[in-house]
């Protein structure tokens, strides 16, 4: 089948690869010519684990290519995917205007009548309808389209793994003859389809992220909880978890969720529900939970240290979780602007984000070339992302590197057991307090 990608963005490039390696043939478009140029070259502009040898496969393969001509991706497509960004505005609301221009540039551009028009990009209830509208207010005479929702459920880090072993493909459409051609299209994934109405569909993307996020608030309250009453938040999510109603997956306690979705979504929905005159309490308390977990290790350092002012920090781990470059809505950048508010020397080390965090933060913070160098000498340590190459490391090493071994983990890296065992002060997210360095026992 023919298809075409608008926008190679995180999920444009990851779906319109993978299409590509089940058969398809593909072409992608950018209006940013400098990214085309770099992906006709075989290089991903963004570091996505298997992302980069699918590309050269397929560009090998000439089954994938690259453009930023509409005319060239719009000629011979028989479907063609929006996948362009849907950024917040400032009230939270979804930013439409990029969804809009490609809508208007695919309704010029394409030729066969019956191209089905599928929205990835995650998009309000009700905007597809209006996608119509925009394709079909500059269509040729005798040309029509058809539209579909398709929203992606790819986590960053593991897309290629998740697009072949997806729990669920939603489609949403009106149209049973666009349904069964997208079925056709996407049957080689072998993963179980739903097909819905296109506001349904474009629903589940919204509650799904929206419910994923309550549950990581909901277990980091209970996490600030177990910290006042001693208990410690994994044996309890553990517990938690082996009832197969609560399942066991994101339950892990941390200093909160970022990234591209979970924050960009829930405040649209909020923003969707209060444009309906409908005030949604809960998600709005989930979002104000977030939002005080990503500076907690400050707040616990300002009440263990009393004093941080003039004092020296190491972060380790800057991007919004492991395996991923993307540094948006991250906590280590709330920690790190905390910290240099408070007075603190700050000194970055992650593996792969690091140059973007430069351009953010420019000289601000100091940068480190291992994670070495970002704990030596340094009066306290922060663990913001669970990076495999952080939790290989001893505490007993940490300590041992640093002036003065306060170590605050907010992703529960070591266990209890091993920072017992060394002569450091370890604070973790929902567990018990390790005190080894000061002489007051004090909790946190
Ligand atoms: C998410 C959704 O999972 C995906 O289905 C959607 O389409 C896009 O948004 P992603 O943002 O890539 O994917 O990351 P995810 O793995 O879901 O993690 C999001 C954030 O939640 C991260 O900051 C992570 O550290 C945090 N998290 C996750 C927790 O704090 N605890 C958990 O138990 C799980």
């Amino acid at each position: 089948m023919n298809i075409s990608v608008i926008g190679v963005g995180y999920v444009g490039l990851v779906t319109g690869t993978c299409l590509a390696e089940i058969g398809h043939h593909v072409t992608c478009l950018d209006i940013d010519q400098g990214k085309i140029k770099q992906l006709n070259q075989g290089l991903s502009p963004i570091y996505e684990p298997g992302l980069e040898e699918l590309l050269q496969h397929n560009l090998s393969k000439q089954t994938l290519s690259f453009t930023s001509s509409y005319q060239a991706a719009c000629k011979e497509a028989e479907v063609i995917i929006i996948a362009v960004g849907t950024p917040s505005n400032t009230d939270g609301s979804a930013d439409l205007s990029a969804i809009k221009n490609a809508a208007e540039k695919i309704g010029a551009y394409v030729r066969h009548t019956d191209t089905i028009v599928v929205t990835k990009s995650t998009v309000p209830v009700g905007t597809n309808k209006k996608i119509k509208a925009w394709v079909s207010g500059n269509l040729k005479q005798n040309v029509q389209v058809m539209i579909a929702s398709n929203p992606e459920f790819l986590r960053e880090g593991s897309a290629i793994h998740d697009t072949f072993n997806g729990d669920r493909i939603v489609l949403g459409t009106d149209d049973s003859k666009a349904a069964s051609k997208l079925q056709e299209m996407l049957k080689p994934f072998r993963v179980p389809i739903l097909h819905t109405s296109i506001e349904s569909a474009e629903m589940i993307k919204y509650s799904s992220n929206a419910f994923l996020a309550t549950k990581i608030s909901f277990i980091n309250e209970i996490a600030n909880l177990c910290e006042k009453l001693g208990a410690n938040v994994e044996d309890v999510a553990k517990g938690m978890g082996m009832d197969q109603r609560i399942g066991h997956q994101f339950l892990n306690a941390g200093i909160g969720y970022g990234g591209s979705c979970f924050p960009k979504d829930t405040n649209a929905l909020v923003q969707m529900a209060g444009n309906l005159h409908h005030k949604f309490d809960l998600l709005e308390s989930v979002i104000h939970v977030n939002a005080k977990q990503q500076v907690k290790l400050v707040e616990f350092a300002k009440k263990h240290m009393k004093e941080i002012k003039g004092k020296t920090a190491g972060i380790l781990g800057l991007s919004f979780k492991p395996n991923t470059d993307d540094i948006r809505e991250a906590a280590s950048i709330e920690i790190i602007n905390a910290l240099l508010k408070a007075g603190v020397r700050v000194t970055v080390y992650d593996p792969v984000s690091q140059d973007k965090v430069k351009l953010l933060l420019g000289d601000s913070v100091s940068y480190a070339e291992d994670c070495f160098a970002a704990i030596e000498d340094q009066e306290m340590l922060f663990i913001a992302t669970e990076w495999e190459e952080f939790k290989v490391l001893r505490l007993s090493t940490i300590a041992k590197l640093m002036k003065t071994p306060n170590v605050f983990d907010g992703r529960n890296c070591f266990s209890l057991h091993e920072a017992k065992k060394t002569t450091m002060n370890y604070y973790s997210i929902g567990r018990p307090a390790v005190m080894n360095h000061c002489t007051e026992k004090e909790r946190v």
